[in-house]
């Protein structure tokens, strides 16, 4: 057996959410020389909290990275107990045993713990202000990982998640693009559209580099309401080729599209301390969504391919 503590090329990770669109993304672009041990919610279900234990002590990992949460945002309304126990108390007990056995902990985190108004971007130090359910057990969780005062643990707070694969509003939005004869979609909420792909290239440089705690910020570069997101979708889909036909798409505000939780009208990560700390820069929002429209376009097994299955 190698002497991990001697060779940092002998690392263990244990990835938790390994199902999930951020989770195959890490799978993805595991970096060579680390032995990744993947979790999804079949082999762990992070609401037990024995379990938690017991897995730790299977993987016996030198490194956690948590990409598992409960993200429905509209349900955790009514589930707001089971979302706690998914982003509050799972995160909580990852990081006690995590400082209990010196095993660095990275875990994501949402810009939807901030309020959104329309304002300046938010920096890591602003204080967590959430306006739904979601928002409120990813904060709990925050806080729970940060009063532990575990010197290996870092917290990425990152938005607007997509992926060639999963439930996101990019795959939402091409289905719909296939569906229907026009889309109207919200253009007074704005953020910064982030693919898993680079997401994940950048959680695995951070994950790795020991110096780094605390909170970082993250995302794609650029701003956009969601209206811009899905205009674009629409651009890079037709010049993919999975498009026919013109698809017009109107913007609406937020009052016109009722859902049950709220959300915040400014998303906007402030990244600037996390690019100085760090050196690595975000690629635009537009450059990253290109890379994904095409790792979709040339998926076999994608919706509405000649050779896929749905
Ligand atoms: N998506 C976004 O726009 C966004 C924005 C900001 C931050 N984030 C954060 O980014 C991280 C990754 O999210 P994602 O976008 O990859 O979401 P996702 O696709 O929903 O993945 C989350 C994964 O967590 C798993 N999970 C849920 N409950 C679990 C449980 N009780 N035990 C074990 N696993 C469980 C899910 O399993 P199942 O597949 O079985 O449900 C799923 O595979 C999360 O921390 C999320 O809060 C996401």
């Amino acid at each position: 057996m190698k002497n991990r503590a001697a060779d940092p090329s002998a690392r263990r990770v244990l990835l938790l959410g390994a199902g999930g669109q951020l989770g195959r993304a890490l799978w993805e672009f595991r970096p060579s020389g680390v032995e990744v041990v993947r979790s999804a919610r079949d082999d762990l279900d992070l609401t037990r909290p024995v379990d938690i234990e017991a897995a730790l002590k299977a993987a016996s990992p030198d490194l956690i990275l948590n990409a598992a949460a409960y993200t429905a945002v509209d349900r955790a309304e009514r589930e707001f107990e089971l979302a706690c126990a998914v982003n509050a108390e799972a995160p909580a007990a990852l990081a006690r045993l995590a400082r209990a056995g010196g095993i660095r902990l990275v875990h994501v985190s949402t810009d939807f713990v901030f309020p959104g108004d329309r304002g300046r971007p938010w920096r890591p130090e602003d204080p967590p202000r959430p306006v739904n359910r979601y928002g409120e057990s990813k904060a709990e969780g925050e806080k729970a990982i940060q009063s532990l005062g575990h010197s290996l643990a870092l917290i990425v707070r990152t938005g607007w998640v997509y992926a060639p694969w999963g439930h996101n509003f990019f795959r939402t939005i091409l289905r719909l693009l296939g569906e229907r004869e026009e889309l109207h979609v919200i253009d007074d909420q704005v953020g910064t559209p982030t693919s898993a792909l680079s997401l994940a290239r950048f959680l695995w440089a951070v994950a790795l580099r020991e110096d780094l705690s605390g909170i970082l910020h993250w995302s794609d570069a650029g701003v956009a309401s969601w209206y811009d997101f899905a205009c674009a979708i629409e651009e890079e889909a037709r010049n993919a080729g999975l498009l026919k036909r013109l698809v017009p798409i109107h913007p609406i505000p937020t009052e016109a599209y009722p859902l049950p939780a709220r959300r915040p009208f400014q998303a906007i990560l402030d990244k600037s301390e996390t690019i100085a700390r760090t050196g690595l820069e975000p690629v635009h929002w537009r450059t990253a969504l290109s890379q994904v429209v095409r790792r979709f376009a040339e998926d076999p097994n994608r919706p509405g391919s000649r050779t896929g299955k749905s």
